[in-house]
């Protein structure tokens, strides 16, 4: 049994049914099925197995430690982009050597941190997450870094801590992954990575420094990347680099092809893993037998499908050419449609009928044109809209599907909503894996104003 499906009439995340839980925690919850997570971890391990990469869970997805510590099981490293994402990763259970460090704005405390357990800012509390002292657990197996200028704040802290740190080198192959421009990457109008034709001379002026050691490239053009190609384009533009780095004396023993593999958020929109697999594999079968080390980072297509959100209709409002069903949930849990315009799946949670069509309008009886909208003061607060929907009452759950990924670890406290709870069912069993925040939590950081000595 895998992730989501209706039985007896009502939804079920494995063997539980989410209705129980929404009654048992409250709403807006997400909820996560580790079955799901599994799958989809040994699909994308059997896609790209011929280059048996080493898969670095993208922690940005869905952070919560408890979901980093079952990929961690599977055998996943981590791709962290803050100190905090790597502290995280840490508590969690994965070893320093298996995370990789990317992120355009490492801070020197970040770097330190990355560098030497001393300077972990948990150090006095890793206990309580059953995690051991940070002091001994060594530095980041690897840097993704991002510009000259990181390079030398990395190349000058470890040389200050007499650790080498290694290295890969973003590049900024200039394709276009043909996604939201706000999660396109790999143009050079994009912040990220390092232009490819300045790759060459940068590891040339930063050979044999005592701070840090360049291993590698690393490319991440988008995310989702929902075509093929693009990262045909760009994985060609990075061996040429990479040979014209191996021409010069540079040793290359690390690829990294980031993340942004994509799922379906609509039934049958987006090619499938194994497309992506096909065309890649291919291109590097005989560099992977001649020793190169190829990583993957995905994030999405690991949690994306593995986890819904629920929602509890608090009002329905007849409008004149619609009707609009007022949730709990609502930008401030889920900022994807209010960001990107990005389209979910939503059903009631309640449905007796054949399973529907993931599309903006599935072929069922007796709809009606509904935005699904949350209890925040901006007409950009909808999570649905223009959707056809089954009849539905105030106090329905409504469940928001694809939720898994970039749902929880985006939402905020705006208009002062604490953050949703979390739960990860696992078969029969069902567990709070982060508690829904206070509004006494909320407040605390506020509570006492502390003179400024200045
Ligand atoms: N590696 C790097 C360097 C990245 O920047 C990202 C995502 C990933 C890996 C993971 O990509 P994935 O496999 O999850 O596609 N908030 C947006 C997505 C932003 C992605 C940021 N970087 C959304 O909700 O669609």
């Amino acid at each position: 049994m895998h992730g989501f499906h209706w039985h007896q009439n009502h939804l079920h995340a494995d063997a539980v049914p989410v209705a129980a839980i929404a009654e048992a925690v409250g709403t807006p919850t997400y909820v996560y099925s580790a079955s799901a997570i599994r799958q989809a971890y040994e699909r994308l391990r059997a896609a790209f197995a011929p280059l048996d990469p080493d898969l670095h869970y993208a922690v940005k997805a869905s952070p919560n430690h408890h979901i980093c510590r079952l990929l961690g099981e599977l055998g996943a490293g981590m791709d962290v982009v803050s100190g905090g994402e790597m502290e995280r990763a840490w508590v969690s259970g994965c070893a320093m050597r298996d995370i990789v460090f990317a992120g355009v704005g490492k801070s020197d405390a970040e770097i330190r941190a990355a560098l030497d357990g001393r300077y972990s800012p948990l150090r006095e509390v890793a206990e309580r997450f059953g995690a051991g002292d940070p002091v001994e657990r060594g530095p980041v197996g690897l840097f993704n870094v991002e510009s000259e200028s990181e390079l030398a704040a990395i190349a000058r802290l470890g040389s200050e801590l007499g650790i080498r740190a290694r290295g890969c080198v973003r590049v900024n192959p200039n394709v276009d992954p043909e996604t939201h421009e706000y999660t396109t990457t790999g143009k050079k109008e994009n912040k990220f990575g390092v232009d490819a034709d300045r790759i060459v001379e940068l590891f040339d002026r930063w050979r044999d420094d005592p701070g840090i050691e360049l291993v590698g490239l690393h490319v991440h053009i988008g995310s989702p990347v929902p075509k093929v190609q693009p990262y045909v384009e760009a994985i060609e533009i990075v061996l040429r680099l990479i040979d014209a780095l191996a021409a010069r004396g540079h040793r290359i023993d690390t690829l990294d092809l980031g993340g942004g593999w994509p799922v379906a958020y609509r039934e049958g929109e987006v090619p499938p893993l194994e497309a992506y697999g096909a065309a890649i594999v291919p291109l590097l079968e005989e560099r992977r037998r001649a020793g190169l080390r190829v990583c993957l980072e995905p994030g999405r297509s690991l949690l994306a499908n593995s986890g819904i959100l629920l929602s509890r209709i608090q009002h329905i409002k007849e409008g004149k050419d619609k009707t609009f069903i007022i949730g709990d949930a609502g930008m401030q849990t889920m900022l994807r449609p209010a960001l990107y315009r990005a389209f979910h799946f939503v059903w009631p949670e309640r449905w007796s009928g054949e399973p529907p069509t993931w599309c903006e309008t599935p072929e069922v009886d007796g709809l009606a044109p509904c935005d699904l909208v949350g209890p925040i003061c901006e007409t950009g607060d909808f999570l649905a809209r223009d959707r056809p929907l089954p009849p539905m009452e105030q106090g329905d759950l409504v469940v928001v599907f694809s939720a898994g990924a970039y749902g929880m670890s985006m939402a905020s406290n705006y208009n002062d909503h604490g953050r949703p709870a979390e739960v990860l069912v696992d078969g029969d069993q069902a567990r709070v894996v982060n508690e829904r925040q206070s509004l006494a939590a909320i407040l605390e950081t506020e509570r006492s104003p502390r003179l400024l000595d200045l």
